[in-house]
């Protein structure tokens, strides 16, 4: 499985790369997908809600209506028909992608499985929605789908009647069975809504708006897409007469042509037996969950800067339960947490200014104490051998091995964002290093999805707790590299190196009030 996910992770690298020359890091689409996803579905929405008011549901009538839409008035409801259906088509491929991407970033086993198995079953609905979707046109194509779901349908041992003796030809259809396709179509859809609102309830400030630049762009594209080539019908469905020559579509319907070569149960045995390996996927292999953080009481004032920065909505402030001066106090979900340590990096209260003995944050990860990482601080200080001396704080999941070399000291945390910016001006001040270096995941990448940001603004003092004025920004850099290069890496402690050079020799800056 970490073979699958390698391969995958290197195909999309490549893809993010040429898409970055294109549109930028913080533009590139394939960082965008799970809002892509909410986009496409809110413009299939809408533009569904507008079809529906010219819409006539009834079986005989239903044609026309498309076809009035379609010709007459092709400048409103025939943009919009052809937005609808290709905003469906997109949101098939998005969706994928965005499955296989989330997949080659690991970002599915441990505590992270409820996005993925949540994702599992808005897979089904889409499905669901544009199947039922090409029914109601009732062109020739649909009285294939209608026909040929229905005929699948009966291998499932679950109807006494065959559905298919509906469609055996124009007397035995009728009126219901349409009405019924109809409802189907709707209530799959927001029962879709429902399921993507539920996706993301594990996640702050989940990506669901797209920037403003790719919104209008996307938009155009479709609609100068829906004028040159519109979504029009085929010939109307007619149950006497057998379909001969059919345009098809590969988005929805590309396992139906496999019913030619294999039996009905054969066809939904794999089916099931996919979506059930896609299902168990995040416990294949079964990831060990680090433990989670911890609240200390004594030193918490219930500031709530962990609760806003938190990425996984872990954390609530609730009444303070010890009796202290303050308002609130943070609680850690245990079963939401993903250890990733950006709560401890907000905390104001983690500090390296004090004793060692006496740090104890109002919020910690039992595996990656504030007090070691000061501790740690010190021995990399102690152990440079020669050069000008750099320090690099950096993220288990940013290649940070390509830099251990005797020329900069490596101190690893879950993410870059646990480190306290106090730390850099501790180690600066103290004069521990001539440089510090934080090397994080790419800037559309970070694995634990808003770390990277968080670090950057309170480098640029826009979130505390900030950065203090005092530290020499020369002496500071943050790496955000786009590709697993260790030379890359190892090319830029060098630089770095050497532009400390040209700096006057870091002095102590004395000890600061906290100290
Ligand atoms: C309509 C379909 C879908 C929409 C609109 C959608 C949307 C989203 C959004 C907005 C996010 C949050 C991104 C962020 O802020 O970091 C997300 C995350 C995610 N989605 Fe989807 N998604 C859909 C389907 C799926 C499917 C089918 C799967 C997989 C089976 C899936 C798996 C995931 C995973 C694993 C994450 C990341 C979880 C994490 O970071 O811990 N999604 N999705
Ligand atoms: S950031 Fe620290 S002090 Fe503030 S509420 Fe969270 S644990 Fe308490
Ligand atoms: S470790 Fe990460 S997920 Fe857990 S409470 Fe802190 S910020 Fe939230």
């Amino acid at each position: 499985m970490t073979a699958v996910k390698r391969f995958l992770r290197v195909l999309f690298e490549r893809a993010e790369l040429l898409f970055d020359i294109a549109f930028g890091q913080r533009l590139n689409p394939l960082a965008w997908l799970g809002a892509f996803g909410w986009y496409f579905f809110w413009i299939v929405a809408g533009t569904g809600i507008y079809l529906y008011i010219f819409f006539d549901t009834g079986l005989t009538d239903a044609y026309a209506s498309v076809e009035y839409m379609t010709h007459d008035q092709w400048y409103l409801a025939g943009v919009m028909r052809s937005l609808h259906r290709y905003a469906s088509d997109a949101l098939v491929v998005i969706v994928v992608l965005h499955l296989l991407r989330e997949f080659s970033l690991d970002r599915l086993r441990g505590k992270r499985f409820f996005a993925w198995l949540t994702g599992v079953p808005a897979l089904f609905f889409i499905y669901l929605c544009g199947i039922s979707g090409y029914w109601l046109v009732w062109d020739k194509l649909a009285q294939y789908v209608a026909i040929t779901t229905t005929e699948w349908l009966d291998a499932l041992p679950f109807f006494g009647e065959p559905l298919a003796n509906n469609f055996l030809d124009s007397t035995t259809l009728g009126s219901r069975f349409f009405t019924l396709m109809v409802f189907i179509h709707i209530f799959a859809s927001l029962f879709m809504l429902l399921l993507m609102w539920i996706h993301i309830q594990r996640h702050a400030r989940a990506k669901v708006n797209l920037p403003k630049a790719l919104a209008i762009g996307t938009a155009m594209t479709l609609i100068a897409l829906s004028l040159i080539h519109p979504a029009i019908s085929q010939e109307p469905a007619n149950l006497d007469v057998v379909p001969a020559e059919l345009g098809f579509d590969w988005f929805y319907l590309a396992a139906y042509p496999l019913l030619d070569i294999m039996p009905g149960g054969q066809l939904w045995l794999i089916i099931a037996g996919g979506m059930l390996l896609l299902a168990m996927l995040p416990w294949i292999p079964p990831a060990k969950s680090a433990p989670a953080a911890v609240v200390s009481l004594d030193n918490c004032n219930g500031c709530a800067r962990c609760f806003d920065d938190c990425p996984f909505s872990a954390i609530t402030m609730a009444a303070r339960s010890d009796g202290k001066a303050y308002d609130t106090e943070a609680i850690v979900n245990v079963d939401n947490c993903m250890s990733c340590g950006l709560c401890v990096g907000s905390c104001p209260t983690a500090t390296p200014f004090r004793r060692a003995d006496a740090i104890v944050p109002g919020i910690e990860l039992p595996e990656h104490p504030i007090a070691a990482l000061r501790e740690a601080t010190l021995q990399a200080s102690r152990e440079f051998v020669k050069g000008r001396r750099v320090l690099v704080y950096a993220c288990e999941h940013a290649g940070a091995e390509a830099l251990a070399d005797d020329n900069g000291r490596v101190l690893t945390m879950p993410c870059v964002a646990m480190l306290p910016p106090a730390f850099i001006d501790f180690a600066l001040s103290r004069n521990l290093a001539d440089g510090i270096a934080i090397l994080g995941c790419a800037e559309r990448d970070c694995y634990y999805r808003l770390g990277g940001n968080w670090m950057q603004q309170r480098l640029d003092s826009e979130r505390d707790p900030y950065l203090r004025r005092r530290v020499n920004r020369a002496r500071l850099r943050f790496w955000r590299f786009r590709i697993p290069s260790a030379g890359k890496r190892r090319k830029a402690l060098a630089e770095f190196s050497a532009a400390l050079h040209d700096l006057p020799k870091n002095q102590p800056t004395g000890r600061s009030r906290d100290a």
